[in-house]
């Protein structure tokens, strides 16, 4: 019996020691963690399960039925983050540069479904070479049923990738098709052809950190939502978003226990708007004034920087933002910001998470660029996406609220629950300004008249009370007062039940 035990452990000391000590100690020097060690970072203490230490690759081709390694370069099962179920899978890039066979497929597609089953996220660690070349098509196979796994949850649990070496050819495609991104600085890259290829293809000379690390994911192509400095770091950042995130879409958000007022008034709120309506304020100290214990953890903060998009607690609920940023391009809607924008409000509807809009936005960005680069279909995701938006809506008008962009940010006519502006909003087809020189077009060349004219549009529109005459505003609030009316209204929203009508899926523009 005890030969029977001590084989079980010595088994498992050889599968923990995955491509040999002198492949984990090339991982350390590289200032990486091992794909063991990033799993005890990333959950609680003791909690990790593994499944399929065993497992073995069944190929024979180029050798390989002499190389055999017990769990086949990735690790996989299920622990907690701060208590809540996590399944995780983490490639071992000491195991043949922890490239993807159809073994080590199989064993992701398992935690998959087993996430699935028990209605748990999905955190991926990936560190991989990619397909595993002595095995050719049936490793692609094996990503494309990885793929498949991950359409299939996409919007039932959520998925985190966490980029923490290379990953490129088609086995971006995973991490791409989950919810969020977390890259490694200075050790991980994502593309879909390596430099190399684009030398010969394009003549370009590009580094592999220029072409797909963090800081282009994070702030050229948005496909990455978050960078940090180290494997620490940015695992200590993966529990952080995991506390906001619901385990499933029917599981509803995670509340915990808050140590705030929810009364709180801010009376530095009150002078947070400029006299002058063209001067920037920060928007991230209004939704920092709202949070709960002031904490808002913001995703792809580093990208198209006029729209906020993150998460805070009311109440010690998660709550999603989604802010126009006066303090880049002030404020307008463009192409990127409607992108970042709309995926964001997607996200937090998929899993019934309640969205709290904050608009100061004076229209979207007007010029060619934006124009050719297809602005009308981009900036009609951000609309689709509010508009077919079940889950309770509120949105407070701090400032300008012009034209288009006025309906796209979650205004009453799209189902907008709570509709709140403070007495400094300005709600119009446009500024004063632009109004003026079309209106009166015959008067341009008289200051004095255009003066007159400006300041009568002012009068009339520069204000809420218009929309409030109207019912596109619910109350005038004010400002001081922010935190305790939306945390109110999210309060009164918990039991609200909405449908849309049956169909197959949307036809969102893409
Ligand atoms: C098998 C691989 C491998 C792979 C690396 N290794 N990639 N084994 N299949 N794809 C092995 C190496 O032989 C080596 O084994 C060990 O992993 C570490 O690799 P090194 O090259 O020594 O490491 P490093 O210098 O850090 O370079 C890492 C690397 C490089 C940049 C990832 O290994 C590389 O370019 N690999 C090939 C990448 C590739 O072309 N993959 C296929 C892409 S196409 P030893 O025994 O020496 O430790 C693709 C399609 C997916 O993935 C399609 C989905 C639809």
């Amino acid at each position: 019996m005890k030969n029977i035990l001590r084989e079980l452990e010595s088994r498992r000391s050889e599968a923990c020691l995955g491509g040999g000590q002198r492949r984990i100690d090339a991982q350390h020097k590289k200032g990486k963690l091992t794909a063991r060690e990033r799993i005890e970072v990333l959950l609680d203490e003791d909690s990790f399960e593994e499944f399929d230490m065993f497992k073995a690759h069944r190929c024979v081709d180029f050798g390989m039925d002499k190389v055999k390694i017990p769990g086949d370069g990735v690790v996989t099962g299920w622990g907690t983050i701060n208590g809540r179920q996590v399944y995780v899978f983490s490639q071992d890039f000491t195991v043949l540069g922890g490239s993807l066979s159809e073994t080590h497929a199989e064993k992701i597609c398992k935690i998959m479904d087993m996430a699935m089953k028990a209605g748990a996220p999905v955190i991926g660690l990936n560190d991989s070479g990619g397909a595993r070349i002595q095995e050719g098509v049936a490793s692609l196979g094996g990503y494309a049923d990885v793929f498949q796994k991950n359409i299939l949850a996409s919007g039932v649990v959520p998925q985190i990738s966490v980029i923490m070496g290379p990953c490129a050819g088609g086995a971006v495609y995973s991490p791409a098709m989950t919810d969020f991104i977390y890259m490694v600085r200075d050790s991980s890259y994502m593309f879909v052809t390596g430099p190399d290829v684009v030398k010969t293809v394009t003549n370009e000379i590009v580094s592999a950190e220029e072409l797909g690390g963090a800081k282009t994911h994070t702030t050229k192509s948005s496909v990455a939502d978050g960078a940090f400095d180290n494997d620490i770091e940015t695992l200590t950042e993966v529990r952080r978003l995991f506390d906001f995130l619901p385990l499933n879409n029917r599981a509803g958000v995670p509340v915990r226990p808050f140590f705030d007022d929810n009364a709180r008034l801010e009376p530095s709120l009150d002078t947070l708007v400029p006299e002058s309506p063209n001067q920037p304020y920060d928007m991230r100290e209004l939704v920092k004034k709202i949070a709960d214990e002031g904490d808002f953890l913001e995703m792809q903060a580093a990208f198209a920087g006029n729209i906020l998009t993150g998460f805070i607690r009311l109440e010690g609920a998660s709550v999603g933002v989604v802010a126009n940023q006066p303090l880049v391009l002030a404020g307008c809607l463009d192409i990127d910001a409607s992108r970042k924008a709309a995926r964001f409000v997607r996200f937090c509807d998929a899993f019934d998470i309640p969205i709290l809009t904050l608009v100061d936005v004076p229209g979207f960005l007007p010029g060619t660029a934006q124009e050719y680069g297809g602005v009308i279909k981009h900036g009609a995701k951000l609309l689709f996406a509010y508009g077919e938006a079940t889950v309770p809506k509120v949105t407070v008008i701090t400032r300008k609220a012009y034209g288009g962009a006025y309906d796209v940010m979650a205004s009453k006519h799209l189902r907008g629950d709570f509709n709140y502006a403070w007495p400094t909003a300005q709600i119009a087809v446009m500024g004063a300004k632009g109004a003026v020189e079309i209106l009166y077009r015959q008067d341009l060349g008289d200051a004095d008249k255009i003066a007159a004219h400006t300041a009568e549009y002012e009068g009339r529109f520069a204000n809420p009370f218009v929309a409030a005459e109207k019912g596109f505003i619910d109350d005038v609030i004010m400002p001081h007062a922010t935190r305790k009316r939306v945390a109110r209204a999210f309060a009164s929203l918990r039991g609200k039940r909405m449908e849309n009508p049956w169909k197959k899926h949307d036809n969102i523009p893409l």
